[in-house]
């Protein structure tokens, strides 16, 4: 493991990385790594193959009152966690190797301004400057070691949300991964400041999870409003002595709006203080269906699969093949070039599909820009062009959007190579549906004598879903991934309504509340 400590070092280290075309994780910590940290570690280490930890107590995010001084370090025992994780190189610069000042302040330094709406709730108030700070030390991060993912904790909920809009407004090419929040046996949330309670406080803490846990019951009796569900939450704390409350509110977990009812999804947060120590903690209260993200190599009947849970389960199909149909259609009815990427990318960025189920028999329908469709994105035109306008980098980001927006209603089953580590990165059940490429031959070799094609050898089958399986798996735009938190099903011997069952089975149990906590 490399242990950097200037940007000259890192941006050195990660040319070397980058020209051997690894993908690159980024874990952004002000160190004092605890189980929390090492799940984000984790996570990155499965879906990257390049991964960097940053260890940085960043001045700039810390108030005048604040505990900048005690902020726990141990720079060794960091380092020896992150050797045992199998991260690649950390990062840990001092304050003047990363700003070029030993004092950085607003006064003598560039900052981001996130939005001041989104500063203006929750945490913003009482810790003026801190999200400057944060998104302006979370950019020189991005920019200097340029990953294809970084990964935040969805404990600290504001900033994840803010950092997503900086990524969004901001351009970034980069994904975000919120990882689920790491809580001790009695559901205190993992901390670096649980450090400084002591053993009485670190009992009283609790409350702030069984407040949360309070409201989540009345949630689940059916109440949505912001009222009720605050006053769950302050009826535990209240109870508890010793814990002063700063704030409990209802947000959107995206845009950081106040919320009066949960009628999708909303962010129940709070932060409160025991003694000089302030902790936060938040639960997510979710109304909308959630998504089923399936992922997996070519021939293992993802997409009849991914119809087939999507009309059981009366959720939408969200087929992406449709979509890159519907923009190679439109291209060809506007008589443009599909190899001119400049017009192709214009024309994708501008135009919106819509999608709506079928029966679950037929394909769903498809408009673009209002006009229906579905029979015309099948014409043998719009086949023969399909792939070269699929393969377009420009087309991918603009369909990446508008998929992402159905994401926000939920309720959508959708399939590919990296939905569960790109486009849907927070859904909630991720399939990897594989099967043996002994098993892919077969079915490919049944296909082809369905439809009256030569026949093939099994071994010559093998050897090209092989090669395929290679190169989905290396190439540069959305290559196969299965990601850190997806369940694997392998198909060998399985029918297709035996594989969608499986997966009705999945999203059940990942549906239940789960027992106790
Ligand atoms: O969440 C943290 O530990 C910090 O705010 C971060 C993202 C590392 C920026 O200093």
């Amino acid at each position: 493991m490399q242990v950097l400590k200037t940007i000259a070092g890192l941006r050195c280290y990660l040319e070397q990385q980058r020209a051997t075309g690894a993908t690159v994780g980024l874990v952004p910590t002000m160190g004092a790594l605890h189980d929390g940290h090492l799940s984000l570690i984790r996570r990155a280490c499965q879906e990257n193959a390049v991964v960097v930890v940053s260890i940085f107590v960043n001045p700039t995010q810390f108030g005048p009152g604040e505990d900048l001084a005690r902020y726990p370090q141990d720079l060794d025992r960091d380092q020896r966690l992150c050797e045992q994780m199998g991260v690649d190189a950390v990062f840990a610069p001092t304050v003047s190797a990363l700003y070029g000042s030993e004092s950085p302040s607003p006064a003598t330094l560039t900052q981001v301004v996130p939005p001041q709406e989104m500063m203006a709730v929750l945490c913003g108030p009482v810790r003026p400057g801190h999200f400057q700070g944060v998104a302006t030390v979370v950019l020189k991060l991005l920019n200097l070691v340029q990953p294809h993912r970084a990964y935040f904790g969805r404990k600290d909920a504001q900033q994840l949300a803010i950092l997503r809009r900086l990524v969004k407004d901001l351009n970034l090419a980069v994904t975000l991964v919120g990882c689920p929040i790491v809580r001790d046996q009695d559901g205190l949330a993992l901390s670096s400041r649980n450090q400084y309670l002591t053993a009485v406080q670190r009992q009283q803490a609790t409350a702030l999870f069984h407040g949360l846990k309070a409201a989540k019951i009345q949630f689940q009796r059916g109440k949505c409003d912001r009222t009720a569900l605050v006053a769950a939450v302050e009826q535990v704390l209240d109870a508890t002595p010793d814990i002063e409350i700063d704030y409990v509110d209802l947000v959107h977990p995206y845009s950081l709006k106040p919320l009066e009812t949960v009628d999708t999804v909303g962010l129940l947060a709070m932060a409160a203080r025991l003694g000089k120590t302030r902790l936060i903690d938040n639960m997510l209260l979710r109304s909308r269906q959630p998504i089923i993200a399936i992922d997996g190599p070519a021939g293992a009947g993802k997409s009849t699969v991914a119809r087939l849970v999507a009309k059981t389960l009366g959720l939408l199909y969200l087929d992406t093949g449709a979509m890159y149909r519907a923009i190679t259609w439109q291209v060809l009815n506007l008589g443009l070039d599909p190899e001119d990427a400049v017009r192709v990318a214009e024309l994708a960025a501008a135009c919106t599909i819509r999608l709506a189920s079928g029966d679950g028999n037929q394909p769903p329908q498809v408009w673009i820009d209002e006009v229906e469709v579905t029979d015309a994105i099948r014409s043998p035109d719009v086949t023969a062009q399909v792939s070269t306008i699929a393969a377009q980098p420009a087309v991918r980001q603009a369909l990446l959007q508008q998929q992402q927006d159905y994401g926000l209603r939920g309720g959508v089953v959708m399939e590919g190579r990296d939905i569960g580590t790109h486009v849907f990165p927070d859904a909630e059940v991720k399939i990897f549906l594989t099967a043996s490429v002994q098993e892919r031959a077969r079915r490919r070799q049944k296909d082809l004598l369905a439809q009256n094609q030569p026949d093939v050898s099994l071994t010559e089958l093998e050897q090209t879903i092989q090669d395929r399986d290679r190169k989905d798996s290396t190439r540069a735009v959305a290559p196969l991934q299965q990601a850190a938190d997806a369940v694997e099903l392998i198909t060998d011997g399985l029918t297709i309504p035996q594989v969608a069952e499986n997966i009705v089975q999945v999203y059940r149990q990942t549906l239940q509340p789960a027992a106790g906590r």
